[in-house]
């Protein structure tokens, strides 16, 4: 089949089943031009007889005319790379039935039916990892967002829900364990060393929340009783080695079961829910009814092969999953422009359980720190969206942080408008609402307007408007009264060239010099493009703390001198607004020396006032040290390239490790102690032995950089004692970007104790692919050819590639060649996986905001990619986006 030169037949044509649209002009979607499907189909049977390469699916839908819809005599079920064997209606063969595209369109002329079809599947065969496909010999699905029409004929849209009843049947020596969605209603024993099981969801749901497993598997098991008293059975199937992994997996999800019926009223609504564990996943997780499906990354965890980073990105994603069986499953979307609907607010929801789990300022400062180095860049280039898009060609290239991240800011900002109990009271409304219907985004907004009694119509535009929203803050005092002047502007976007104001949100204190307090903080709402503010009562002029606790996703400009953000990192009452004074001060004075306005005088000042500030962090004794962790983070290089109209990466790579060397330097005898203190610290989970962790690995950073040669040895002693991964991979992670002979030892260490832990293995990977040492380009070459590495593991590939994008030395090399290493990697990947090839273009598409020089040579693999003969949809649409 040459999919390059074939295109479809609109009439539809049985040869052409197989015909892939032309991937060079895949169509356009777009939002307004939603209609309702033709027909209901109230309820679904699936009969599965599983193989590992031959699977057969016959299926039998009830189906019948949608009143709400306009008419049609035809019914149309999406397929991708399906092939027909039978189609039945009311029990009878036909053979009226046509193919349009992947398509299978069945005449129909009464208002109900009953529809067959089977189908023949190969899942061994099967690298996308979409619909049914095999992992370590075990059968699983992923289906969200249109992978089911890769298992059988289907409306496969959000709108069209069903319940389901599914049957399997396969080798019982194969497949001892075989789920599906709901409740397990039968089973027994078939021929010839089978066995079969029926399972019943009485929950109607759409097609992208269907899901099978099948294989070798054991189970953590356990309960939970609801809020009303209904017990049910929990259950977390890996495979059996990783079972002593799997209890932090299990009270995350009790604990999250709890959390969501006391934070949102929402109790658990059916006797069984199952977490199935896998190591060939595109993403993190995926919500199917009852029977979720994992990444192993975001399941197994012991504090020898787990960082503390690790058991919170576990917890969050064990609770986002859980959550969607509320935001996302009993209220599913309309159709996928309203991803955000269910992603925004389930990560909203999943960031406000991790904070009440451990430390509330801290996750909104880890929130707000992937925001800014995500989600920022997306917004600021070719590739940015609303969080509610308009149009296009694959919807999974758009899972994206900026319908995820900044989709849960929005809706953050309406909950600090309406205040916590009436945005509760606007979240009871919805769920009541909505409870059982496809709905939108518009629904969502007007439920929170009514029952949080807030007016929203202006404040929709930010569901309409990509691009981060800029605001100017002005501070004047004249005759005792203080004038905010503040100004917004939103930048251009791809395709909305003009924009209008948005509501902005800003939680805003004015400090006293003399006292070191604020009055009270205020909530203002800019909502014009221009506001004054006065605040009168004020003596000499105060200083500003604005958008505190990050109230509002916007990037702030204001001239602020030095001291008053020295003052309000030692002073400010809200965390948040501490780190960001921490923030600014640095950004500021890395910002004037990468644009040559700042002297050698001026660095040195520069310097000198953030040294201070360090040295403020460092002996605060009032802090706890998971805070003075966040307060030691400098701004992260994508971040300060985003500060940048164009960014040279090696320039600022140079300023960020010069002015790390010098706060090692500067700040040796201090690191040195706190890093003792820290080695003393009780280990444990508490938040406490936490924060002593990552102030080792912290204190160990700015000491390679000012001191290599002490640091190294530090390091090396802490990696030979560690007792937890988190010491372990902190020591290592130092030792990697340095130059000394414990690298090599270390690596070499780490890799035999490790080697057959697969996600550890990854973590080796991306150590080596991240670090500092000038030799990183080669070194991820080298690693490309490691006996370990393989494209067909999405874990492996982004262990190894994802880190090395941001590297500046060896990504940004000068010469191109790590521009070029990726567009190799998605040229490789894209005929295996395009989901996760697509995931790879973003990092050139930033060509516009990087250097004249470097900017040329990522362009010019944009256009070698798009010259490809053959393209994915996914990647044709990211690459052309990136050029266009
Ligand atoms: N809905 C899933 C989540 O939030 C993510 C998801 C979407 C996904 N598409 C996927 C996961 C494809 C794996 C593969 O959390
Ligand atoms: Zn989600």
């Amino acid at each position: 089949m040459d999919i390059v030169t074939s295109p479809t037949t609109p009439d539809g044509n049985p040869e052409m089943a197989d015909a892939a649209p032309d991937p060079k002009d895949p169509p356009l979607i777009r939002r307004e031009d939603y209609t309702p499907f033709p027909w209901l189909v109230p309820e679904v049977s699936l009969d599965f007889s599983l193989g590992i390469d031959k699977t057969r699916v016959k299926s039998a839908l009830t189906v019948q005319r949608n009143a709400r819809a306009n008419r049609s005599d035809v019914l149309r079920l999406n397929g991708d790379g399906l092939t027909v064997a039978e189609v039945l209606v009311d029990g009878e063969a036909v053979n009226n039935w046509s193919m349009d595209g992947g398509d299978l369109m069945v005449p129909l002329r009464e208002d109900s039916h009953l529809v067959e079809v089977t189908t023949e599947i190969d899942p061994a065969a099967n690298s996308q990892l979409m619909g049914l496909y095999a992992s370590n010999g075990m059968l699983c699905t992923q289906c969200e967002a249109e992978g089911f029409r890769r298992i059988t004929f289907f409306p496969d849209r959000p709108d069209v829900l069903s319940t389901y009843t599914v049957r399997m049947k396969g080798s019982k020596e194969d497949f001892p364990v075989l789920l599906s969605n709901g409740n397990r209603t039968a089973s027994g024993e078939g021929e010839d060393g089978t066995h079969w099981a029926e399972w019943h969801d009485p929950w109607p749901k759409p097609s992208y929340l269907f899901a099978l497993v099948a294989g070798k598997l054991v189970a953590n098991t356990d309960t939970f009783t609801t809020m009303s008293g209904r017990k049910v059975d929990l259950a977390i199937w890996v495979r059996e080695e990783d079972l002593p992994r799997t209890d932090h997996a299990m009270e995350s999800l009790k604990r999250s079961m709890k959390w969501d019926e006391e934070a949102f009223g929402r109790e658990y609504d059916l006797d069984v829910f199952n977490i199935v564990a896998v190591s060939d996943f595109n993403m993190g997780a995926m919500e199917n009814k009852s029977l979720n499906i994992f990444n192993t990354k975001y399941v197994l965890a012991d504090e020898e092969t787990a960082t503390d980073g690790d058991y919170d990105a576990i917890e969050g994603v064990i609770g986002h999953e859980y959550f969607h069986n509320w935001s996302g499953n009993r209220i599913t979307c309309r159709d996928w422009f309203q991803l955000s609907l269910k992603e925004g607010f389930t990560v909203l929801r999943d960031q406000l359980f991790s904070a009440a789990m451990g430390s509330e300022p801290v996750k909104r400062i880890e929130d707000v720190r992937v925001l800014r180095s995500v989600q920022f860049p997306e917004d600021s280039g070719p590739l940015a969206h609303p969080i509610r898009p308009d149009s296009y060609q694959e919807i999974s290239n758009f899972y994206t942080a900026t319908v995820y991240n900044k989709g849960a800011e929005v809706i953050r900002m309406m909950r600090t408008m309406a205040g916590e109990e009436r945005f509760r009271a606007g979240t009871d409304l919805y769920f009541e609402r909505h409870d059982g219907e496809a709905a939108t985004c518009e629904d969502f907004v007007t439920a929170i307007e009514d029952g949080a009694g807030l007016d929203l119509s202006e404040f929709r535009r930010w569901y309409e408007q990509a691009g981060t929203p800029k605001v100017s803050a002005k501070l004047e005092h004249a005759g005792g009264t203080a004038t905010l002047q503040l100004e917004q502007s939103v930048p251009a976007t791809p395709g909305q060239p003009d924009k209008r104001p948005m509501p902005i949100p800003l939680r805003v204190a004015l400090f006293d010099r003399t006292s070191g307090k604020h009055r009270g903080e205020q909530l203002l709402t800019l909502t014009e493009a221009r506001q004054t503010f006065d605040f009168p009562g004020f003596d000499e002029t105060p200083v500003l703390s604005i958008n505190r606790g990050f109230s509002a996703p916007v990037s702030i400009e204001r001239e602020v001198a030095d001291d008053d953000l020295v003052f309000l990192a030692a002073h400010d009452d809200d965390p948040f607004a501490r780190y960001e004074a921490m923030q600014d001060l640095v950004v500021g004075h890395l910002r004037g020396l990468l644009s040559g306005s700042v002297d050698g005088a001026r660095r040195d000042s520069g310097r000198a006032a953030i040294g201070e500030a360090f040295r403020a962090v460092i002996t605060d004794r009032e802090l706890d040290d998971l805070m003075r962790g966040e307060l030691l983070t400098l701004p992260g290089e994508t971040y300060l390239a985003e500060q940048m109209l164009v960014a040279d990466p090696a320039a600022i790579r140079a300023e960020r490790e010069g002015l790390k060397a010098w706060l090692g330097q500067t700040l040796e005898g201090e690191l040195v102690a706190m890093h003792q203190r820290a080695v003393t610290a009780p280990g444990g989970m508490s938040l406490e032995a936490k924060g002593a962790r990552k102030l080792k690995t912290q204190a160990l950073v700015y000491l390679a950089a000012g001191n290599p040669e002490r640091a190294e040895a530090m390091a090396a002693e802490q990696y030979d004692a560690a007792t937890t991964m988190t010491d372990r991979q902190g020591a290592l992670m130092v030792l990697t970007s340095l130059q000394g002979p414990q690298r090599t030892h270390k690596l070499l260490d780490f890799y035999k104790r490790f080697k057959d832990n697969a996600l550890v293995v990854d973590k080796w990977f991306a150590l080596q692919a991240s670090s500092l040492h000038p030799k990183v380009l080669e070194q991820v070459k080298a690693l490309a050819d490691h006996p370990d590495f393989t494209l067909k593991n999405p874990n492996r590939v982004r262990s190894l590639y994802m880190p090395f994008t941001g590297t500046a030395q060896g990504f940004h090399a000068a010469s191109g060649e790590g521009y070029r290493m990726i567009a190799d990697l998605i040229l490789a990947l894209d005929p295996l996986n395009p989901q996760t090839a697509a995931r790879f273009v973003p990092s050139l598409g930033r060509w516009r905001r990087i250097e004249p020089g470097r900017s040329a040579l990522m362009k010019a693999e944009l256009e070698r990619i798009a010259r490809a003969p053959k393209l994915s949809r996914d990647t044709y649409e990211q690459v052309t986006r990136s050029l266009g």
